[in-house]
């Protein structure tokens, strides 16, 4: 926290603009005060770009609510005007070009390439930006290789909003159960399949009339494979793997299997049981090795996991100190996930 009512300019360049970085402006806008007051910050958005809307660099800054009128009106960046802007530069240039403190990430995610946000990363890393994501692929895929780049480069990489959301974890571990051993980390990773399996047990709805209400009210992927094959929830077991139990396994090295081969009789043959369907991502370490899985799980209801409806996300960390602790919120949306954002900015303001 700034002392004494200092307040401190951090640059930030934000590559990728679509609901997550609307999000997050919207949180810098409706937040300013507080953010100045509070924890002398202030944010100066100096560039944006975007594969699809073109890109913008102001480097005395972008007035942030003129710019989201600008784009939710539908217009290009490109023609976003302020004194001084330079437009149509391409994403690598925009960050080479910004004379940035911060990058913020919130491209797509391919998580089979992780890409383009893994060369924004490196590129941004270089420089000795630090880094705010919510994306998954570079994640997944890169991310001993990504902390060396920003050690190296005595930059700071947070990535709270890949797992959960604006529901923290990577925070929680590193500052309230600090000192903890993780054994094992199991929950339920995917909002879309947690909706779908309730409103098949509750209300007899067929797999694929469930499916539909999922993408009507927008929880599920436009291609909702990587929602009920379990792709999602695979990549964020092999982040909470990587990140958290310090392994170093890809997409290959763990189980999945989704929930297109449950019916509604299965769900309903565990209701008569008392237990309950769950697609259960999990993780732990035996003998020194990761074993990991995506799959769906009968959990008898006195189990945390079970009691978790709608599109909702969970964890359950086993600790050696403190016991169980399961966390539960929202894994998805435009705000929540533009927090994650915002907290991650803040605490690199924080830190640097
Ligand atoms: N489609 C995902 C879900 C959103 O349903 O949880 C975030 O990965």
């Amino acid at each position: 926290m700034a002392g004494q009512g200092e307040i401190v300019q951090r640059k930030i360049v934000m590559i990728g603009c679509g609901v997550v970085g609307q999000g997050f402006l919207e949180i810098l806008v409706q937040k300013k005060e507080l953010l100045s007051k509070k924890f002398g910050f202030e944010p100066v958005l100096v560039g944006v770009s975007d594969m699809m809307k073109g890109s913008v660099m102001v480097p005395e800054g972008i007035d942030i609510p003129a710019f989201l009128e600008h784009v939710s009106a539908g217009k290009k960046i490109d023609e976003f005007s302020a004194p001084g802007a330079v437009a149509g530069l391409d994403s690598i240039a925009t960050i080479q070009q910004a004379d940035a403190d911060i990058m913020v990430e919130v491209t797509y995610t391919d998580i089979k390439t992780g890409e383009p946000a893994t060369s924004h990363m490196r590129e941004a890393l270089k420089k000795g930006m630090s880094i705010a994501t919510t994306n998954k692929g570079p994640i997944t895929l890169h991310f001993k290789e990504l902390c060396g780049l920003a050690e190296q480069n005595k930059a700071i990489l947070k990535y709270e909003g890949v797992v959960m959301s604006g529901t923290p974890i990577f925070d929680l571990l590193d500052y309230c159960l600090a000192v903890n051993d993780v054994k094992e980390i199991k929950g339920i990773l995917n909002g879309t399949t947690n909706f779908m399996l309730e409103k098949m047990e509750e209300e007899n709805m067929a797999y694929d009339d469930a499916l539909a209400l999922a993408q009507k009210l927008g929880f599920a992927e436009a291609d909702p494979t990587a929602d009920v094959e379990g792709f999602d929830a695979l990549a964020k077991v092999i982040i909470l793997s990587n990140v958290v139990l310090g392994g170093n396994i890809g997409t290959d090295d763990a189980e999945r299997i989704g929930i297109s081969g449950i019916t509604i009789e299965d769900v309903q043959q565990a209701k008569a049981e008392n237990m309950r369907y769950k697609l259960i991502g999990s993780t732990k370490l035996v003998d020194g090795k990761i074993i990991a899985s995506v799959k769906p799980v009968k959990l008898p209801l006195s189990d945390p996991l079970a009691g978790v409806g709608g599109a909702v996300n969970a964890l359950t960390f086993s600790t050696d100190l403190s016991g169980d602790i399961t966390i539960q919120g929202s894994g998805a949306g435009k705000i929540e996930t533009g927090f994650a954002i915002m907290i991650d900015v803040l605490n690199i303001h924080r830190e640097l």
